[in-house]
């Protein structure tokens, strides 16, 4: 359960609140994490939630979404509340009629449930004293839906964006909000992850900050602060590895670097095992891509290429013409509502990798070097999927040893036992160490991404996108399940 409360304002404000884009795999998790503090808050205030003092507005455009929506919330309430089964009964001790806890629970649930108001326009935001935005990342879209905001709700109204690379500065300037808006980025799952990136604009009023702070703390959240430059630390972060992870797919392919000449399917297989295996990450590069979206990393992209470009100060251009080809061949990845992963670079049974695109009948043409012009991809081409267990990918995947990247660095184990281990700092370091020595081309190519890691973060704090390398640190273990920061890498 969550930390005690801190501050009247935050718990006053949280009274009315109102979540737009709900409907969405961000929202719906931010729709989650909101009505937990608000059922805990109504709960101990009143013994179970549902005392009528708290409103929660589940705003989306598509109200199909809201059936989906409304399960996936009493799921996560029915967990929570037999986890806190304890808490529950205390908060609920001078309610004679709740004995048993089958009765306490259904009571918290119900009562929960009731806060919640589903509707599909904005108008539904009108009494809201905080409003989470996490629409589409789409300039136009925000700012006419913030004109409405401003136009409709109270003034002391505040509105938290969950942009994930949009300046919070021009937000606030395209809507006249005359800082009302802050940034606070979610990390997918938000339920799950334990970051928010919080960005302050220009204007943003300093008890805005403030409130915002309180309430990371209120959903059990690390706040890490970001200055408002376009992508922020975390996508600072992850869009410049990408673009990084598709350069040395390229270069595979071309026939240049440590695992050169590979075929497509083999070059992605072989980037998202070094990324994940031998830099001990829970998913490797290219499959968190599939779980982001390729058409989301496109949207960041060219936020980041129209905002960046003078500041850019590593000289990174934001585009990549392999993505190009993959979008316009229909390649998509992202999640179905269910949180099922749908095909993108790779193909899922259960959330799992069981195949990898047919890469080369789409991006031939691609090839060029980083950032080079390429080709367009043929619009309409089949998306073909080869089985990982086909032989050409045996070698591959072998952790025997005996594999095309060699053996692993003396000290590895996989990101799921070390995550759990209370000894990983130590046992992180003396791998890193190991994998500083390693002539396996498997620890080569890492090693590349280590020192790309170790670059980027240097950048971000260069350029004063974060404030320490600590801050970049923090994004990356606590919104990438990461088990180091870029600085850990010292070799
Ligand atoms: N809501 C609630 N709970 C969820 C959830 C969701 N959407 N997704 C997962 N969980 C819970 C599960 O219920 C489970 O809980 P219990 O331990 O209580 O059973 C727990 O999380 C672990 O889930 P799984 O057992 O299903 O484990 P998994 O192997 O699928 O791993 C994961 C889940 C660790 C989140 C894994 O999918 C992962 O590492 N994903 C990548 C996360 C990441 O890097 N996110 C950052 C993306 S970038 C971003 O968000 C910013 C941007 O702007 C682009």
């Amino acid at each position: 359960m969550m930390e005690g409360a801190k501050g009247a304002e935050w718990s006053e404000r949280m009274r009315a609140v109102a979540v737009l884009g709900a409907g969405g795999k961000m929202g719906s998790g931010i729709a989650w994490v909101a009505l937990k503090a608000m059922a805990e808050s109504d709960a101990k205030e009143n013994g179970v939630p549902g005392s009528g003092r708290y409103d929660l507005v589940l705003i989306d455009a598509n109200p199909e979404s809201f059936r989906r929506l409304r399960g996936y919330l009493r799921t996560q309430l029915v967990k929570v509340a037999e986890k806190g089964i304890g808490d529950l009964r205390a908060w609920a001790k001078d309610r004679a009629d709740l004995i048993e806890n089958g009765e306490i629970i259904d009571a918290y649930v119900d009562g929960a449930m009731s806060m919640v108001r589903c509707e599909g326009d904005v108008t539904g935001a009108k009494g809201a004293k905080v409003v989470f935005e996490a629409v589409f990342e789409d300039l136009a879209l925000k700012k006419e839906l913030y004109s409405r905001l401003k136009a409709l709700c109270a003034e002391d109204t505040f509105f938290l964006t969950n942009t994930s690379s949009i300046p919070i500065s021009l937000l606030d300037q395209s809507a006249g909000l005359g800082g009302r808006i802050l940034g606070f980025h979610f990390y997918n799952p938000p339920a799950v992850q334990k970051l928010v990136e919080m960005i302050s604009g220009r204007q943003t009023r300093p008890e805005l900050t403030a409130l915002g702070r309180d309430l990371g703390k209120a959903f059990g959240k690390i706040t890490v602060p970001a200055h408002d430059v376009a992508g922020f630390i975390g996508n600072g972060h992850f869009i410049r590895e990408l673009l990084f992870a598709f350069g040395r797919f390229r270069e595979m392919r071309a026939g240049a670097g440590a695992t050169a000449g590979l075929k497509g399917p083999e070059a992605l297989v072989t980037l998202n095992k070094a990324t994940q295996d031998y830099l001990i990450r829970p998913m490797g590069l290219f499959q968190l891509l599939d779980y982001v979206g390729l058409d989301v990393f496109q949207m960041i992209l060219k936020v980041m290429r129209e905002h960046l470009d003078a500041k850019a100060a590593d000289g990174v251009v934001f585009v990549d013409p392999t993505l190009d080809a993959l979008l316009a061949a229909g390649v998509r990845g992202g999640q179905l509502g269910s949180g099922e992963q749908k095909d993108g670079l790779f193909k899922y049974e259960r959330n799992r990798i069981a195949g990898v695109l047919d890469i080369d009948a789409i991006t031939d043409g691609a090839d060029g070097a980083d950032g080079a012009e390429g080709g367009q991809g043929t619009k309409g081409a089949g998306i073909r999927y080869v089985s990982l267990g086909d032989d050409r990918f045996r070698a591959i995947l072998d952790d025997t040893g005996a594999g095309t990247l060699g053996a692993f660095p003396v000290g590895h184990a996989p990101w799921s036992n070390l995550a759990k281990d209370p000894a990983r700092k130590e046992k992180l370091a003396a791998y890193l160490a190991k994998l500083a020595e390693s002539d396996a081309a498997g620890a080569v190519l890492a090693r590349r991404f280590l020192a790309r890691s170790r670059a980027i973060g240097a950048t971000l704090v260069a350029t004063g996108v974060a404030d320490t390398h600590e801050d970049v640190s923090k994004v990356l273990m606590n919104g990438f399940f990461h088990l180091y920061g870029p600085a850990d890498w010292t070799h």
